[in-house]
């Protein structure tokens, strides 16, 4: 690969992957989006890549699109331009994406890490929609997955205000799922990555998908959706091996089958 604002790298069936354009606190330009977004279909697709993280420096997860490459454009040039289709790929992903946070994540930042499916962050780490501020809306999902994360007041008052959390606060009301000090943050990201590249590849794949079907399903089609899935992992051998390990009271080898 030849990216200019990310760096990435596969260990331990793990893909890992660092944004960076740390002069300008890890904005999110269309360049940068599409490294980000190319590196991680790849990986998606990619035998040896079971979990992907995606990280910062100390200072900066990422502090938002980039201001100045979208200052003077207009809607028709937003429109045309559409950078919203690109981290609307990330939705296709199937395998789990953690983010690692430290520092600022900021509007497209936090944005970027709620697209995620877990996360977490130093206790440095600062989580907020500025958008407001600079006269629009967040715009790559935050109105929708912030308010689905912590409930609507909240949502409301940091849409609306412009009001940044503090990692200990985003823990609290449940937008990520462990704070650590910063020295550690990498390898509390690595660790979870790890625990969840140990797991059968094809369960890990529908649970995800189930649970992101939570987010937008009835129950009671959600509860059918996760049915039909439960039965599914019945033709895996991954399915057999499992409980068989736990019938013979030994470890179970998971083959992705
Ligand atoms: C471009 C940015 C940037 C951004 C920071 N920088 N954020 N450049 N786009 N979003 C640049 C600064 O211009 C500066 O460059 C350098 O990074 C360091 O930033 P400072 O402001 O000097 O640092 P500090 O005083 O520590 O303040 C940090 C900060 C502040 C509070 C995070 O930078 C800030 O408020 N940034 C903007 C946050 C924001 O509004 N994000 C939402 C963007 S809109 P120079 O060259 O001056 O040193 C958005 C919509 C997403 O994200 C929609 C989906 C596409």
């Amino acid at each position: 690969r030849n990216d200019r604002y990310i760096v990435a790298s596969i260990r331990e069936n793990v893909g890992w992957i660092r944004l960076n354009r740390p002069e300008v606190l890890n904005a999110l330009n269309l360049q940068l989006i599409s490294e980000l977004v190319a590196v991680l279909t790849e990986m998606d697709r990619d035998e040896n890549v079971r979990c992907m993280v995606i990280t910062g420096n100390e200072k900066a997860f990422a502090a938002g699109a980039d201001i100045p490459e979208m200052a003077e454009a207009s809607s028709v040039e937003m429109l045309i331009q559409d950078q919203l289709a690109e981290w609307d790929r990330l939705r296709k992903l199937t395998k789990p994406l953690i983010a690692a946070v430290s520092g600022y994540a900021l509007g497209g930042g936090c944005e970027l890490a709620m697209a995620c499916d877990l996360i977490v962050a130093s206790e440095t780490a600062v989580f907020g929609q500025p958008e407001i501020l600079l006269g629009v809306i967040p715009g790559a999902g935050g109105t929708q997955r912030l308010t689905r994360a912590v409930g609507k007041v909240r949502a409301m008052e940091m849409v609306l205000t412009g009001r940044s959390m503090t990692a200990r606060e985003a823990l609290q009301v449940g937008l990520i799922n462990r704070v650590v000090p910063p020295e550690l943050l990498e390898a509390e990201a690595m660790n979870l990555a790890k625990k969840i590249a140990q797991q059968p590849p094809v369960a890990v794949r529908l649970a995800k998908q189930a649970v992101l079907k939570a987010m937008d399903m009835t129950l009671e089609n959600g509860l059918d959706y996760e049915q039909k899935l439960f039965y599914f992992l019945f033709s895996t051998e991954d399915q057999k091996e499992g409980m068989r390990a736990f019938v013979e009271k030994r470890k179970p080898r998971f083959q992705g089958k």
